[in-house]
């Protein structure tokens, strides 16, 4: 996860791959207790790890049901064994966190099996009302009491004396999970058949929609008379299917077939895995929609494959009611469409976790859309070409604004993309960032280089200003010094210029944020010795160690981008970087700094030796033939003497923001 103020997107030029969502969370514990009450074995793939699924595979534990997880070595494998008609352990104490889709269900079928159970949760659950769902289950004979407030758990659970006669009524305009918590648990008791009548207005349909089509799948076929009856009928017994496949999250899958409408070029596609054209989530029939504007997608039994099919894409105007939170992906894709898309009955949006109408308008407006807003709908033209700009998106905590404006970066102009607050895609898709990267290419990777004499403060500066842009880090020092050390290790010389290269070509070096261990061991701190940078000076003069490191220097630019510090880095290594820092401070300036780094370690130093040892590797780095510490042409210089590293690292912030024009 990206934990920076902002992340900055580069153009991006295309896409191609795989890419594996997180599962579903109403799907996971669904699927979950359906399996604790069948008969037999059911393997469950790609079930969602979250607090919500531990608790609930602890509490089917506890009540007896086998679980194995990491099935076959894969972690989002778990096979549950389940109950089948058999009674669950009982006394039973279950905790069950703050997971509404554990202790609704759970309730209802403890309550309709029997036996002695208490359910707790964090105190936060204890605030969450369950008074309904106890009511409706009270008529049918359940032994149910509040141990703490009445209408909330903390619940206790006795032996029921069921009367299944006449109808059961549930309100259903407080919470669909009432109604699903009935549907799940009436089949366990179905002598006869069972109806189920909804008070009130059924809010959350697409929910019991995924619980009916989930009870399919386990044996039940639940009769339905419009959304105000539902019927159990006798004999229902829940069956294990052997294996099911938990469903990819719908909604966190439209940024990717949108990406695959935008983004692929001939021959290529975006794979999602977990996710077919009939998966049972509402946000699914964003597929419809993206393939009106264009997108070709085809669909497997678990997997969506998409790619470019018509270019531009085509406007649409649209209706988008029943993918509200998918609709927000297809604003964005109306910046790569020809002609004006509108999309409407959208006032939902104007409720969410933000003003999404106004939010959108605002955002869309400054990469140079012209926006149409009203109460309902909002009406997208794209910019012409010249008319894209560079922008800075704010995402007023709301992940799916960050989601879809990343899709910006696909611009024809190559314009920057500036996503403001990116942890906020953590509501439910923590990684979204790192798997959109895994998947698409930069114009090229962005690197911002920062070259200067020793002691001048490189790496402290550079090392800042990666951390602040979530960008990688390369200490190109570290590689020369790693080489010195190797062959002292090793007994090359550091004047053998075939040995040394010969070493510097398979150093067995690995990085590991602060930590660099070569041959396994953390030699962080010895690399760091003046014998050791005295060598890095001596070993870096040769071509052929300088060649033979560039391959791995180069390994270091990954997306989002790279901050490299060193002597050649906007020279020699990465040419075309969009900024070069060449950094320098007085010789008394760096000596002092070096006399204090080495003071504080514990480790005596002299002024004047430091100074002319300075001096001495300064003259060597710069008059050496072969890729001499020199300003590159376009580089910017700082002289940070009187500076403090926040103002050097404000300064570099600001050349880049201008650099970007976000
Ligand atoms: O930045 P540093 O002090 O860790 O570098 C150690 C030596 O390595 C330096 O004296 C010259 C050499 N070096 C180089 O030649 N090219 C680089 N890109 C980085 C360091």
């Amino acid at each position: 996860m990206f934990n920076t103020a902002y992340l900055d997107l580069p153009p991006l030029q295309s896409a191609a791959g795989t890419v594996q969502l997180p599962g579903s969370k109403s799907i996971s514990n669904r699927v979950l207790l359906l399996a604790a009450l069948s008969r037999g074995r059911t393997v469950i793939h790609d079930l969602l790890d979250s607090d919500d699924t531990r608790v609930m595979l602890t509490a089917l534990e506890q009540l007896g049901c086998g679980v194995e997880r990491g099935v076959a070595g894969v972690p989002t494998d778990v096979a549950i064994t389940g109950l089948g008609g058999g009674v669950p352990k009982s006394p039973a104490k279950l905790f069950l966190g703050n997971a509404g889709t554990a202790m609704r269900p759970l309730t209802a079928a403890l309550s309709v099996l029997g036996g002695d159970f208490a359910l707790s949760g964090v105190p936060r659950m204890h605030e969450r009302p369950i008074g309904d769902l106890v009511d409706a289950l009270r008529q049918l004979g359940c032994q149910i009491d509040y141990t703490g407030n009445d209408g909330f758990p903390p619940l206790k659970i006795g032996t029921p004396g069921l009367k299944l006669d006449a109808p059961i009524a549930v309100r259903g305009d407080v919470s669909s999970q009432f109604l699903t918590a009935l549907l799940l648990a009436l089949p366990l008791v179905a002598k006869q058949d069972i109806h189920i009548d909804v008070i009130g207005e059924l809010i959350s349909k697409p929910y019991i929609e995924i619980t009916l089509n989930l009870l399919t799948k386990f044996g039940i076929n639940v009769k339905r008379d419009g959304w105000q009856r539902f019927t159990i009928s006798q004999g229902a017994s829940y069956q294990s299917p052997g294996e099911i496949w938990v469903e990819a999250d719908a909604s966190s899958a439209s940024y990717f077939i949108a990406l695959g409408a935008i983004s692929t070029t001939t021959n290529s596609s975006i794979r999602i895995e977990g996710l077919s054209e009939n998966a049972i989530q509402g946000d699914i029939r964003f597929v419809d929609a993206a393939r009106l504007m264009g997108a070709q997608i085809t669909s497997g039994a678990n997997h969506l494959e998409i790619s470019k099919g018509a270019w531009p894409l085509k406007a649409i105007d649209l209706d988008c009611n029943h993918i509200p939170d998918a609709a927000m992906t297809l604003a964005v894709m109306a910046l790569y469409a020809e002609g004006t898309t509108t999309l409407r009955n959208i006032a939902s949006w104007r409720v969410k976790e933000t003003d999404r109408i106004a939010a959108m308008t605002t955002e869309l407006r400054k990469l140079g859309a012209t926006v149409v807003e009203a109460q309902d709908f909002i009406s997208v033209t794209p910019p012409a070409l010249n008319a894209w700009k560079a922008a800075s998106i704010h995402t007023y905590d709301d992940h799916r604004i960050a989601m879809c404006f990343s899709l910006a970066a696909f611009n024809p102009a190559s314009k920057a993309v500036r996503i403001e607050d990116p942890k906020c895609v953590a509501k439910t898709f923590p990684d979204y960032f790192e798997t959109l990267f895994s998947v698409v290419k930069p114009s090229s990777v962005p690197v911002i280089c920062v070259d200067g004499p020793t002691a001048s403060g490189k790496g402290t500066l550079a090392s800042r200003v990666a951390q602040q842009l979530g960008f990688s880090y390369l200490d190109s020092g570290a590689l020369y010094r790693l080489t010195a050390l190797a062959a002292k290790q090793q007994g090359i010389s550091w004047d053998d210029e075939a040995g040394l290269a010969k070493l510097a070509a398979h150093l067995p070096v690995v990085f590991e944020g602060q930590t660099v261990l070569l041959n396994e061991d953390d030699v962080s701190e010895l690399i760091r010795s003046e014998e050791m940078g005295m060598g890095a000076s001596k070993v870096s003069v040769f071509p052929a160690v300088r060649e033979a490191l560039t391959a791995l220097q180069h390994s270091f630019a990954r997306l989002p981008g790279l901050v490299a510090d060193g002597r050649d880095m906007g020279t020699v290594i990465f040419p075309t970087a969009p900024l070069k820092i060449f950094l320098t401070a007085n010789a008394a300036t760096r000596a002092e700094r070096r006399y204090k780094q080495l003071i504080s370690k514990g480790i005596s130093a002299k002024l004047d030796s430091l100074r002319a040892d300075l001096e001495a590797r300064d003259l060597r780095d710069s008059s050496r033939a072969s890729a001499p510490l020199k300003p590159a042409e376009d580089a910017v210089l700082l002289d940070n003497s009187g500076q403090t590293i926040e103002e050097s690292v404000a300064f570099v912030s600001n050349q880049w923001q201008s650099k970007l024009g976000v």
